[in-house]
């Protein structure tokens, strides 16, 4: 049986990704590591917590001591790194918690791994989970490939792109086995609502004020989480070492054109009179260093490993709302803190 580090699998992908592994190889034992920061719900994957092949273990990936002892215990086969701060308003105003999750955890985990797999990297992998937002704005039509040179431009990226340079200089370096893959900004159930689609159902729901920011004509390119999850799956076991592959759904929106269609799915789904959320938008300040477009060329992965997204994305916010409605429960918890009470109910007591 091969052992599986999953990292930041309380949080909005990695869930998915946690569920898709345990669910379809039961062959793996999968270890879920979180420190449930404000983003981490183990809500997020009551359905499968009592699985067989499913251990969560509470860790910080800055814990160094803690982070070599659990390599120690479960003798890894392979890393999934998915742990990280991810707001880039968050990063705006608190760079330095992104330069330590985000590199600092990074550069811990990998000296783990090398550690731990001592130069004998047969059937070994290490792989970083990454974003698109690394390679800067794409202001003139043109779309990110995996040769396009990095360029960040918020601490979020910046932190991003750091790690994704020191997993390389370790496969360089140290010639540990590894791969990367950047994806576009991903939508879906568990995304905390801090992030523009989940903020903006909410705020729909609620009758509170839509703040958008600028003039809303930033565009960002969104794939359903699932199907995230989906290529995750095919990378960590079809990618090739030493490889890049770019994520995305060649699904660019500008956001208040995106933000109009939700208005116009929630009232009906609500039954409001057509144009009563659209009244809630409020034009307000820009955020500093606003990446004006990403958009992800992802032929590699579509043609190299014959991945493809399975939803258009007007179903996927159908779903997506509906989710975010019939979770009534889940929403109220996360926003009021309450969810956090989850571990300790469901595994302190336990122990
Ligand atoms: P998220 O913020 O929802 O979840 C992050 C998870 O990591 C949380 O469960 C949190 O508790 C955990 N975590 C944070 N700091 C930790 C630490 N020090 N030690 C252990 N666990 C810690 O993030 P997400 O949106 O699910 O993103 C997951 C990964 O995918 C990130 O690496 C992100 O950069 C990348 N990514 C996200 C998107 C997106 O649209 N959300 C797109 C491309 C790539
Ligand atoms: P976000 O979901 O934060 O993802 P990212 O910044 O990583 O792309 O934001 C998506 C877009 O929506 C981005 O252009 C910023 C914008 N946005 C708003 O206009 N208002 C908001 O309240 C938020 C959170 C985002």
């Amino acid at each position: 049986m091969k052992t599986i580090l999953i990292t930041g699998g309380a949080g909005f992908i990695g869930s998915h990704v946690v569920r898709l592994f345990v669910n379809q190889y039961s062959d793996y034992k999968i270890v879920n590591l979180d420190a449930l920061t404000y983003a981490g719900n183990l809500e997020n994957l009551k359905d499968i917590e009592d699985k067989p092949n499913y251990i969560f273990e509470k860790g910080d990936i800055t814990d160094e001591a803690f982070i070599f002892n659990l390599f120690e215990r479960y003798d890894f086969d392979g890393v999934i790194h998915l742990a990280a701060e991810s707001h880039v308003d968050r990063s705006i105003s608190n760079p330095l918690e992104f330069l330590k999750t985000n590199i600092f955890g990074t550069v811990i985990l990998l000296n783990a791994a090398k550690e731990s797999w001592k130069d004998n990297y047969e059937g070994k992998r290490f792989y970083h989970v990454s974003t698109d937002e690394v390679y800067g704005s794409v202001d003139d039509g043109g779309f990110f490939t995996e040769e396009t040179s990095y360029d960040p431009q918020s601490p979020y990226s910046a932190s991003k792109a750091g790690s994704d340079h020191f997993v390389r200089a370790y496969a360089n370096t140290y010639g540990l086995p590894i791969v990367i893959s950047n994806c576009s900004n991903n939508y879906g159930p568990n995304q905390f609502p801090e992030k523009l689609i989940p903020l903006f159902i909410n705020n729909i729901r609620s009758n509170k004020p839509l703040p958008v920011y600028g003039k809303g004509e930033n565009i960002r390119d969104w794939l359903y989480v699932i199907d995230h999850a989906i290529a995750i799956d095919l990378v960590y076991h079809k990618g090739k070492n030493k490889e890049t592959y770019n994520i995305g759904g060649f699904n660019e929106w500008k956001n208040l054109d995106l933000i109009k269609v939700m208005c116009k799915v929630m009232d009906e789904k609500l039954g409001r009179e057509k144009g009563t959320s659209e009244k809630l938008i409020t034009y307000v300040k820009d955020r500093a260093g606003h990446d004006l477009r990403y958009a992800i060329d992802a032929n590699k992965i579509m043609n190299e490993l014959g991945w493809k997204p399975s939803l258009q994305f007007e179903e996927g916010i159908s779903k997506t709302i509906d989710w975010y409605l019939e979770n009534e429960e889940w929403l109220k918890n996360v926003t009021s803190g309450a969810y956090q009470q989850y571990y300790d109910e469901m595994y302190e007591k336990r122990d």
